[in-house]
């Protein structure tokens, strides 16, 4: 469990411990780690490693093992993590959110380890497994008539979008100058973020989602042959959806500035800090989430529209790391390379999984 000090790699190892697991915690500060084995129950392994020393990252893991990694942002500081998982010979799971993070592990590490015989399923929390279950659910009950998918991504209960990790923070500063992608016409298309902007009806209500780049991009159109668009939506930004692609738009004309990016870079770096915790238990039980996924035929008529509920983003984040760490080191992740959450781990079993980390189907009301 790499990253077992920061704050969803606690909540990692936590759901790991509960289910029975003993995880390896490993991070780059040993005092800090000895806390939180302490923490967990005491007598937990522990190994020390930094990203700033990639040696010490692959000491880590072995032939078989699985590296569950929560070090980011992913584009600053996940490769150590990845390329350890593939030189060892060992699954790797990670809780990246960010899209050139996403495509990265499927375009340039997924051969590498198809070629080793590992799987990497990247992009396995809140973002994006939800969706990509919501969407092939949608998908199965559309049939092969479905050509397009839509998931969008919605914040219930009382706590906001205020209540984020710092980790998320400084990954969402990073991924704010860096282009993202559509899947388009059956391939992958470069596109800004926040370029499409839709509604859906959550819970009798229309809500705002802005376009934004995800792992189902890439991972169903390996379960629906002929899908020819897949759209993933962000409803966080509620009525600012209109603002936030405003502000998408002139960004990213500014960032092709010579210049303008490095110093957006460099004050996000300045201005926001990862490891500063994220909300406390009481503040994620006053959370929640809302998950649709919407087949289409190529009139752009709704085949089927699946709805999936439940507890908020970090809490379901833990818990379903730890159920996908678990079944991939008792076997359950068939297929080697890059693999989504549907593919890797089973459409049913994944469901099941869900349900357990706290998302279920719901009516949709
Ligand atoms: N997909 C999702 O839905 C989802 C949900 C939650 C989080 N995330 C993502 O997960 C990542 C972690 O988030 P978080 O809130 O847990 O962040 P965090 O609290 O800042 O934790 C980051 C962890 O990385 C460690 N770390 C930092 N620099 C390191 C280095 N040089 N070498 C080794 N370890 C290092 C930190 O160690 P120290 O304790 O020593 O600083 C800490 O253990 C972020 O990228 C976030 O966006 C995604």
């Amino acid at each position: 469990m790499f990253g077992a000090t920061g704050y969803t790699g606690r909540l990692t190892a936590e759901a790991l411990v509960r289910r029975g697991v003993r995880p390896v915690l490993a991070a780059r500060n040993a005092a800090r780690l000895a806390d939180v084995a302490g923490e967990l129950g005491g007598d937990l392994e522990r190994a020390v490693a930094d990203v700033s020393r990639p040696e010490t990252v692959r000491a880590t893991v072995e032939e078989g093992d699985v590296m569950v990694a929560t070090v980011g942002p992913f584009v600053k500081w996940g490769r150590p993590a990845a390329e350890a998982a593939i030189a060892a010979g060992a699954h790797y799971i990670d809780s990246t959110g960010e899209p050139p993070f996403i495509r990265e592990v499927f375009e340039r590490y997924g051969p590498r380890a198809a070629a080793a015989g590992t799987g990497m399923v990247t992009a396995f929390g809140y973002d994006w497994v939800p969706g990509n279950l919501a969407g092939a659910l949608a998908l199965r009950d559309a049939g092969p008539a479905a050509v397009r998918v839509d998931t969008g991504y919605f914040i219930t209960g009382s706590a906001g979008a205020g209540a984020m990790s710092g980790g998320t923070k400084a990954s969402l500063a990073g991924v704010a100058a860096t282009p993202s992608f559509a899947w388009r016409g059956g391939s992958l298309r470069s596109e800004r973020g926040a370029a499409r902007r839709r509604t859906f009806r959550v819970r009798g209500r229309d809500r705002s989602a802005v376009a934004v780049g995800s792992s189902e991009h890439f991972a169903l159109p390996r379960i629906h042959a002929g899908l020819q668009e897949v759209n993933s939506f962000l409803g966080w930004f509620g009525p600012l959806s209109r603002p936030v692609q405003a502000v998408s738009l002139v960004g990213s004309g500014a960032f092709r500035v010579p210049g303008v990016k490095t110093l957006y870079a460099a004050a996000a770096d300045r201005l926001i800090k990862g490891s500063t915790g994220g909300p406390d238990a009481g503040e994620r039980a006053r959370g929640g989430s809302h998950v649709v996924g919407a087949a289409y035929d190529p009139s752009g008529k709704l085949l089927a529209e699946v709805h999936l509920s439940g507890v908020d983003a970090y809490t379901f984040t833990g818990e379903i790391l730890a159920w996908g760490a678990q079944r991939a080191a008792a076997g359950g992740l068939t297929g080697a390379g890059a693999l989504g959450p549907v593919d890797g781990f089973g459409l049913d079993e994944l469901e099941a999984g869900c349900a357990a980390a706290g998302v279920g189907r719901v009516d949709p009301g």
